[in-house]
């Protein structure tokens, strides 16, 4: 589309920002608290938080308090949650085991919040990394991380979580061919309307930093996940990606990072026309905390100009540790 655009002074574009009526008017994007998934974290214990250092702001939270945070979503407008389990190095094996347990700390959490609030979207994380001796979403075998049996793993996990309540899947292993073995394993077992969001443009980003704090998995990474992850210099490839997910049965397409990325975003809603979503990450969510307790930036503003950026690029929705504050602050 060609902007039309009449020559001085017939065309004066100051006219449509002059006031804040008119500016409200004229405004093309609009963030709801109904646009976010808030990410939160689960350890095992009870009536606990512990912070993270480099996510001020965001605790790690035991499932009876993950249970509350879910309640106050649900009351903010927010319509989803995603899980993260926090897992001890001793809780981390070779088989990796615990992912697809019914009993591990993600799907405790599910029951208790399906339980609880059943009104709220839950959605999962679906990779080995919290379970895995080595830090890495699928098995490592002779140095290599292994696709095929990685993605038999990924299937139990998913089911597991199904089982356990789950609304919504979120693949994040970048593995080859774990939506079409997800759903067809789901459409067997009688979860046909659980939904997933695939992870399908999931870079290779140094962004992830604090999230890995979060999750016990920084001492636990052996390596890079350049193997599996996107790299960041490539475009056309998220763009295959997301056809390929789509075509195996993805309900939904992820692009993650958020904001290194909103042209990836773009290029996807605008190629696919499919519900689209952006993970503000960790590390993102860092940055902008960190400068705005140095007094360098302008904390909520910035949060706000943050997120509003999604929509314009196209997204549907914003995986972001901000949820809940960006919330508060747009109910007034
Ligand atoms: C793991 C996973 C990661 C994130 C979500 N799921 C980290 C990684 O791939 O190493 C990152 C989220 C964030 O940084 O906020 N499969």
């Amino acid at each position: 589309m060609k902007p039309t655009v009449a020559p001085f002074p017939a065309t004066r574009l100051r006219r449509m920002r002059q006031s804040p009526a008119v500016r409200a008017l004229s405004r093309q994007n609009v963030l709801t608290p109904s646009d976010f998934i808030w990410p939160i974290f689960v350890m095992e214990g009870t009536d606990t938080e512990e912070s993270i250092a480099s996510m001020p702001g965001v605790t790690r939270k035991t499932v009876d308090r993950a249970v509350i945070a879910a309640r106050e979503a649900h009351a903010l407008g927010i319509p989803a949650i995603c899980i993260f389990p926090y897992t001890g190095m001793e809780q981390r094996t070779e088989d990796c085991a615990l992912a697809w347990s019914a009993e591990n700390i993600s799907n405790c959490a599910i029951r208790a919040i399906k339980d609880a609030v059943p009104d709220i979207a839950i959605m999962t994380d679906i990779a080995l990394d919290p379970y895995n001796i080595n830090g890495h979403d699928g098995f490592v075998e002779n140095g290599q991380i292994v696709n095929d049996r990685t993605v038999e793993a990924l299937v139990k996990m998913a089911i597991a979580q199904a089982q356990a309540g789950a609304d919504i899947l979120g693949p994040s292993d970048m593995m080859d061919g774990r939506i079409g073995a997800i759903r067809s394993a789901l459409e067997s077992e009688g979860f046909q309307n659980v939904a997933i969001l695939s992870y399908s443009a999931k870079y290779a980003s140094s962004f992830y930093g604090p999230f890995r704090d979060a999750v016990g998995a920084s001492s636990a990474l052996t390596g890079d996940k350049n193997t599996y992850q996107m790299d960041p210099a490539n475009g056309n490839e998220a763009l295959r990606l997301v056809a390929r997910d789509l075509m195996e049965g993805a309900d939904m397409v992820m692009v993650k990072p958020g904001m290194p990325y909103l042209d990836i975003c773009r290029q996807v809603k605008d190629t696919f026309g499919v519900p689209t979503y952006a993970y503000q990450v960790s590390g993102e969510y860092a940055m902008l905390q960190a400068a705005a307790a140095n007094g360098w930036l302008d904390g909520d503003q910035v949060m706000m100009e943050s997120l509003i950026c999604f929509k314009r690029a196209g997204c549907d929705g914003i995986l972001t540790y901000f949820a809940p504050a960006a919330a508060k602050l747009l109910n007034g």
